[in-house]
């Protein structure tokens, strides 16, 4: 379908047919001129990239131009001419603008350039006007696509896991309650607690922290499926790379081990990253230069290296032979902190890492158990800046070897019965993982927070846009 009503400035500026009348809608980024000629920077976000527009002074009065400011939103008329000097190979002889909305010139926060990116997420509400932001969205965008790509090319069916739920047994981290009843005044029960069957949903309820469990049910049914969507976690962790709602994609696949799960992650990153590098160069150029200056070598070298397979157990003893002072000291059956993820990738082995055999008890009941009694076949993908970027697992597919260990962690098995059921009917070995989408985009970006590769970031304490 054509755009109504406008050409998009990326259109233009890669191939607009110069000689031709266009119209153009979008942003004013900045105006400038003498008193003959006015030049105006218009964005509209379909690219990083403005187009300039000349407005010609003897032709259009400097009336018609008043409103025309930073900030705001018009409609341009014009010739499309080959560029007399800059950059950009075209641009546009205007011949009349209409002003859609002014921004104030003294109240708009974005007048002036380079403002700090702390500053931009208190004004996370016009962020998306700026360069930064710009690329960092169409990117996000770019790889939404391309895992759904890659996911349909492979034949796995998207499968929409809930969003609320009344199992807690993930473990993987405090949640969110999701309850209709009157949080002042609760119904209670004959035992003073509060009775939830008067809930809406006549339990217990809390936004998913993972779409795993529901994932495994569909892999045992369609084979390979995907999930991706949002996921909650109620941690007090105020660090750059944890958000309280984050985007998690999460494939699960019947009759994959551990080694089938390890190559399809590879082979997934390899080629999110590879269709950035092909398709989202402007943006990632402009990231390059304004903030990460080994950006792009660092996708490009992503993508040509073997990652490193290791188990946790080698993994430690690098660590403990290391000499580095870490904050967290390392010992065998420890969480790996994301220092010593780092080291490992950063430091020791200069590419991504994947560190398989964990101990089981720091990892979720539903693992597959190794023979040694004391790890799972959990594997962690390490990724140089972010540490760990994907976590997942072979899953244990033996009902006696899966309820022994429900046991054993004493957990609630009245709202699992459905899911230890996939192991009563049918069971088969079966494997997946969650990529967190903005950890990806964290790599991809080069940004260092978070809270800048998400449009409106949601942390403890902050939830105002
Ligand atoms: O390692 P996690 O907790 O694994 C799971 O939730 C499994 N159910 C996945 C599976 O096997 N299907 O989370 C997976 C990924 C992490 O590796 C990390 O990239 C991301 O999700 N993640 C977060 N991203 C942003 N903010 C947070 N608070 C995150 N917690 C996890
Ligand atoms: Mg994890």
């Amino acid at each position: 379908m054509k755009t109504p009503g406008r050409t998009k400035i990326a259109a233009l500026l890669s191939g607009g047919e110069v000689g031709k009348d266009v119209v153009v809608k979008g942003w004013v980024r900045t105006k400038r001129g003498n008193k003959n000629v006015a030049f105006i920077a218009l964005n509209d976000g379909s690219t990083i990239n403005n187009i300039q527009l000349v407005v010609d002074l003897q032709k259009i009065s400097e009336d018609a131009l008043k409103g025309v400011t930073t900030g705001a939103c018009i409609c341009a008329k014009g010739a499309l001419v080959a560029s007399q000097g800059g950059s950009q190979s075209v641009e546009i002889q205007v011949v009349n603008i209409e002003l859609y909305g002014a921004a104030d010139v003294e109240t708009y926060p974005l007048q002036k350039k380079g403002h700090t990116l702390e500053f931009l997420r208190e004004i996370a509400h016009l962020r998306p006007r700026t360069n930064t932001f710009g690329a960092v969205l169409r990117i996000r965008h770019a790889m939404a696509f391309a895992i759904h790509k890659y996911f349909n090319d492979n034949g796995f069916a998207y499968l929409h896991t809930p969003i609320v739920t009344a199992s807690d047994a993930e473990g993987a981290g405090a949640m969110f309650q999701v309850t209709t009843l009157d949080v002042k005044n609760p119904p209670r029960a004959e035992n003073g607690e509060v009775d939830y069957a008067q809930d809406f949903f006549g339990k217990h309820t809390s936004l998913t922290v993972s779409g795993q469990l529901e994932g495994e049910l569909g892999a045992m049914a369609l084979g390979e499926i995907y999930t991706f969507g949002p996921t909650f976690r109620a941690e007090n962790s105020n660090t750059p790379r944890h958000l309280a709602e984050f985007w998690m994609i999460e494939p699960e696949m019947a009759f994959y081990e551990i080694e089938d799960n390890m190559n399809l992650a590879e082979d997934f990153i390899k080629s999110l990253v590879k269709y950035a590098l092909d398709s989202c160069m402007d943006d990632l150029k402009f990231l390059n230069d304004m903030y990460d200056k080994e950006l792009i070598e660092r996708l490009q070298s992503v993508c040509s290296t073997d990652f490193v397979r290791l188990d946790y157990t080698e993994g430690v003893k690098i660590l403990e032979a290391s000499g580095q002072k870490f904050e967290f000291p390392v010992k065998w059956g420890i969480d790996l902190q994301s220092e010593h993820e780092r080291y490992l990738v950063e430091k020791h082995f200069k590419k991504p890492v994947i560190l398989t055999n964990y101990p089981k008890d720091i990892k979720a009941f539903y693992m597959k158990q190794n023979e040694d009694g004391k790890t799972v076949r959990a594997m962690d993908v390490l990724f140089p800046k972010i540490g760990e970027i994907i976590g997942g697992s072979q899953r244990e597919e033996s009902l006696e070897k899966l309820q022994a260990r429900i046991d054993e962690l004493k957990m609630d098995v009245s709202t699992l019965w459905w899911y230890i059921d996939t192991r009563r009917f049918g069971s088969a070995p079966h494997s997946g993982f969650g990529l967190g989408f903005e950890r990806l985009l964290l790599f991809v970006t080069g940004m260092a927070n978070i809270r800048d590769v998400i449009p409106f970031p949601r942390t403890p304490k902050s939830a105002e846009f």
